[in-house]
């Protein structure tokens, strides 16, 4: 990570609690929520809010956040595959905000995209989410109003569904975050809406935590099976991931990837260093803990390397089971043949050829563009546009060639589905399920779904400050 003052503080370890995590148990998280209605299906209760959180570490000064519950990250939120999500969430900020389920294939009207598929919900006004977690795999949720400006202060939380008991492995939620802070500890607010970061690789930051705090550390007992959730929340960075072992060359440690975005992956894939974590992807990993020591993750970042987690080896030795595979996901099938092809072609950013940009029935030069907060353009147009990229029935086959003529890497998100990646610039994506893609400068990713979800879907970089200068547009289904 960028060397900065408080830089070497990732190096340090948070002792006491393994973790120091917020994760909960479902029966606290739902005892935390209130009782209404069918008592089989408790609502869990989302407060937004401003708390002070100990992002620096135990003995130091906390910094002032928003977030739900008063952790960062927010409670874990753990069904079964087929079971009910029932979430309220209850806005104590002073702005408008709403909840996304990333990843999740669920009702429109669920989808938490203030503007599009809600009403953005008000200071002191509350919504109530419900829906069926369709798929099992690593997900979560986060703010989805002003997300560059709500997500970097914190408003996310991971979001479990568990499918078949998938054999006895440790299950580990890491929830990666990437903040900007400022000489005092506090949340960089004077650089929140910089066009440098938005013309550049997004709102990077200086100081990473996993579950809220810095390099926390887990305990495993030699020999146990792991299911590691890494979960990326950060605004902007993509990470680069590595497990090492405590040995003095650092050996790395195998493992294998077993899911993306949340869905299994066909074969599981013997771990390859670097791993890219795109803002929003989750990777799971499966390893065996080696008989002794510990195991760090690594980040890799022009030339640095720190350890932002580590597991400790401790306790007597167990045999794990084998490893039981984990479902591929049910997905409706693409028809190739039959599919309408779409082109996105993705334009700006610092050294970049735009010229410019539609917005509304303008067409604005550079100039024009950076006086409101625009730097990027999806096929010309640097506003949410009133017509949709495309429009299909439910249940057709859409191919869409996701064309980065931009010198940055960029996200690409969609709402509601899954998509399956044809080809691209990550080999580790290509014929896997995602959500989240990442489309390399001057490289085009192909990606095909099956649009079966009616409704008004966002499609954006997951970069937020890319979202917020002019990527994202939306496709109707239905
Ligand atoms: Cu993770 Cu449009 O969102
Ligand atoms: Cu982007």
């Amino acid at each position: 990570m960028r060397r900065s003052m408080i830089g070497r503080r990732t190096f340090l370890k948070v002792t006491g609690v393994a973790g120091g995590t917020a994760m909960l148990c479902p029966a606290q998280v739902l005892a935390q929520g209130l009782e209404e209605g069918d008592a089989q299906q408790p609502v869990l209760l989302l407060e937004a809010r401003e708390v002070d959180v100990p992002l620096l570490g135990a003995d130091e000064p906390l910094t002032p956040a928003w977030a739900y519950n008063g952790m960062v990250p927010g409670p874990e939120i753990r069904v079964k595959a087929g079971e009910m999500v029932q979430a309220r969430l209850f806005n104590r900020l002073p702005v408008p905000t709403s909840i996304h389920w990333h990843g999740m294939r669920i009702e429109n009207e669920m989808d938490g995209a203030a503007g599009l598929t809600q009403e953005p919900v008000g200071a002191g006004e509350s919504f109530d989410y419900a829906f069926v977690a369709p798929d099992p795999g690593t997900y979560w949720y986060h703010a989805h109003m002003r997300s560059e400006l709500q997500v970097a202060r914190g408003l996310y939380g991971p979001l479990i569904v568990e499918g078949d008991d998938p054999g006895e492995m440790r299950d580990v939620t890491l929830m990666l975050d990437d903040w900007r802070l400022n000489e005092e500890g506090r949340i960089d607010e004077a650089s929140f809406g910089s066009l440098q970061d938005a013309g550049h690789a997004g709102r990077l930051g200086n100081w990473v935590t996993v579950n809220g705090v810095s390099a926390p550390v887990f305990e495993a007992a030699p020999g146990e099976r792991l299911r590691l959730r890494l979960i990326s929340a950060a605004n902007a960075r993509i990470f680069h991931l590595a497990l090492a072992g405590s040995d003095a060359d650092a050996t790395p440690v195998p493992a294998e990837v077993i899911a993306l975005d949340g869905a299994a992956v066909e074969d599981p894939v013997p771990l390859e260093a670097p791993l890219t974590l795109a803002p929003a992807q989750r990777v799971d990993l499966m390893l065996l803990a080696p008989r002794e020591g510990s195991v760090a993750l690594r980040a890799t970042d022009g030339g640095t390397e720190v350890t932002i987690a580590s597991i400790d080896i401790v306790g007597e030795a167990v045999a794990a089971p084998a490893a039981v595979p984990l479902e591929p996901p049910v997905m409706a099938e693409p028809d190739l043949r039959s599919a309408k092809l779409v082109d996105l072609i993705m334009d700006g950013g610092a050294m970049g050829r735009m010229r410019g940009a539609k917005v509304g029935a303008d067409v604005l030069d550079m100039r024009d563009l950076v006086e409101q907060g625009l730097v990027w353009a999806m096929n010309g147009r640097s506003d949410m546009p009133e017509e949709p990229l495309f429009e299909v029935e439910a249940g057709e086959t859409v191919i869409l060639n996701l064309i980065n003529r931009t010198r940055w890497p960029h996200a690409v998100h969609l709402h509601g589905h899954h998509f399956k990646v044809l080809g691209g610039s990550d080999p580790l994506s290509e014929g896997a399920w995602r959500d989240t893609v990442l489309v390399e400068p001057e490289r085009t990713a192909n990606i095909v779904l099956v649009a079966d979800k009616e409704g008004r879907w966002l499609l954006h970089c997951h970069m937020l400050e890319h979202q917020a200068a002019g990527m994202a547009t939306w496709f109707k289904v239905g």
